[in-house]
């Protein structure tokens, strides 16, 4: 009888602790919906956790973003430096605002946003008009800078802080994937700076759906508290004096939420395993290049990905159906945001290196509960469908 095909997700949740414990407290206790005491234990120990003054939880970190542009500022009309490789839902965000992104490329190192091509950009596409950052090519007002912190790793914040500072321009960071990483020994969102989180069901910790927004300014953080409830500035007579959201996180999502963030320590060292693993075992390979942290940062490999010469792999496309047909849930890496039809119309600056990580990129399977069989199954999967 024939061994059966290996089922090897690329990223599933992982409910080992106290998930049913406190979601049975929910119910017990009727606390279901957009109050109750996990909302508030949640946005407390997370914001412990990453050393961030204040916590703002929400339906999810779209959602996230989406209110934490609103409070930096990103108005209509406006425009906002997104980094092409990533999720829409980054670039989505800022459309929700009713503002454009400007897609800028990804260096080599962290995959994250170009600190130099986003100077160049705002030093040689952009002007200074009446106190404002003024795009020449569109007229419009550049806002905000919104790096992105890609596949667990920082990207290089420090001269992204420093360009946004000559301007001025708001950073809203997105840590949706990257809850627990380091940078120059900071752990990310904690600084200060607007920066969002996501619980979706394929990141490092998941509450099914759910995100948050962090900050150091009290202000903002109840400005965010009153966007993402509505609005509602008298809880008796209900009076609304500007538009607001329906974007609380619930009180069963916070329950999952604070078990998984019980875990959260344990789950990155297992993914630093995964990744350390796969580093070994396929960095000894000629053509393939796992992605290794930078010296500078602490990366929680959310996925584990590598890039593929062409002689090895002439076309990723196939070797990716490939691995799918046999059970490997390998993934390509982000599809550039530039490349989408929905965002045809957008202007691009010099995207090229997000391009080529796309094209010969690809990110194994790497849940927290992956086992060391499975490991080795994809490793091999891997490197036999590679040309000789
Ligand atoms: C980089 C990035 N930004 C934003 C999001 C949006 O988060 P959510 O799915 O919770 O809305 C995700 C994940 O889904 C993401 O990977």
């Amino acid at each position: 009888m024939s061994a059966p095909a290996p089922h090897i997700p690329n990223a599933v949740p992982h409910l080992a602790g106290n998930e049913w414990k406190y979601l049975k407290e929910c119910l017990d206790s009727n606390w279901v919906s957009s109050a109750g005491p996990f909302i508030e234990r949640f946005e407390v120990e997370v914001a412990r956790y990453v050393g961030a003054p204040h916590a703002v939880a929400t339906v999810n970190g779209t959602a996230a973003l989406h209110v934490a542009l609103k409070a930096a500022g990103v108005e209509p009309g406006d425009e906002v430096l997104v980094p092409s490789l990533t999720f829409i839902a980054t670039a989505n965000a800022v459309a929700y605002c009713g503002a454009h992104p400007v897609f800028l490329d990804s260096e080599e190192v962290s995959w994250g946003l170009d600190p130099q091509k986003t100077a160049d950009f705002l030093a040689r596409e952009c002007l200074a008009r009446a106190g404002r950052i003024v795009n020449r090519a569109t007229g419009r007002v550049v806002r905000a800078l919104l790096p992105v912190h890609l596949y667990g790793h920082p990207c290089d914040l420090d001269p992204l802080i420093e360009v946004a500072g000559r301007y001025p321009l708001a950073i809203v960071e997105d840590a949706a994937e990257a809850l627990g990483a380091f940078y120059r020994g900071r752990r990310l969102c904690g600084d200060g700076r607007l920066a969002c989180l996501s619980f979706n069901g394929n990141k490092i910790i998941t509450t099914g759906g759910g995100g948050m927004v962090l900050t150091g300014d009290a202000a903002l953080a109840g400005r965010l508290r009153a966007l993402t409830t509505q609005a509602r500035t008298d809880s008796l007579e209900y009076i609304h004096e500007v538009m607001g959201f329906n974007y609380r996180l619930t009180n069963i999502q916070a329950a999952l939420g604070v078990a998984q963030l019980e875990q959260l320590d344990g789950f990155i060292e297992r993914k630093r395993a995964t990744a350390a693993f796969y580093q070994r075992a396929l960095g000894a390979i000629d053509g393939v290049s796992p992605f290794v942290e930078a010296p500078w940062a602490r990366s929680i490999y959310w996925m584990a990905s590598v890039l593929l010469e062409p002689r090895r792999c002439p076309d990723v496309r196939a070797l990716l159906r490939a691995l799918n047909a046999a059970g490997i849930g390998a993934r390509p890496l982000w599809r550039p945001l530039h490349l989408q039809p929905v965002f045809a119309a957008a202007q691009a600056y010099r995207v090229d290196v997000a391009t080529r990580l796309y094209d010969r990129g690809l990110s194994l399977p790497c849940s927290v509960g992956i086992t060391p069989e499975e490991r080795g199954t994809v490793v091999e999967a891997l490197r036999s469908r590679l040309e000789p």
